[in-house]
């Protein structure tokens, strides 16, 4: 029998509003013996942080909780930890594969949407400014996503 776990790690800037419910949401759809799935941001600023308020709403809403989550930032050894990195936007994209330094570190990299709309370059936007209705549309767009990851995965 094999114990390796396939791993997954959700990024966004602040790992508190995309990411977290990324993270969630993929949980939700596999076999925890089986699969590992975390999250990071790229930036400190909510280091150590629950997700936010209205990401807890969403999912609780959806039948997902993400309270046992806190933030965490992402660091070069994830490349190691993660099989898959899945990221929300292009931004973020950009600043993980800054920190890669192997082609195998740079292949474990994607932008989540493409799971749903292949080479179009699309985006999870950043609902932080916004109201909850930013929130429902990022929950709407990652269960799409992570339905297909977990076909695949
Ligand atoms: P996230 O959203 O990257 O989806 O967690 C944000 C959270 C916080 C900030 C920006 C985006 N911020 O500027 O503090």
């Amino acid at each position: 029998m094999c114990n390796y776990k396939v791993n997954v790690l959700m990024v966004c800037l602040g790992n508190i509003c995309r990411s977290p419910l990324a993270e969630g949401i993929l949980k939700s759809k596999l076999d925890p013996s089986r699969y590992l799935v975390s999250s990071a941001g790229t930036a400190n600023y909510h280091k150590g942080k629950l997700p936010d308020s209205r990401s807890i709403a969403v999912a609780r809403k959806n039948g997902v909780d993400i309270t046992d989550q806190k933030a965490a930032q992402f660091i070069k050894a994830d490349f190691r930890k993660y099989d898959h990195i899945f990221v929300m936007d292009v931004e973020n994209y950009k600043n993980v594969l800054a920190l890669a330094t192997t082609k195998q570190d740079k292949d474990k990299v994607s932008l989540i949407l493409d799971e749903i709309s292949k080479g179009e370059y699309l985006e999870v936007p950043d609902p932080y400014y916004g109201g909850d209705s930013g929130f429902e549309h990022v929950y709407s767009l990652l269960d799409a996503a992570c339905k297909s990851i977990a076909i695949r995965i």
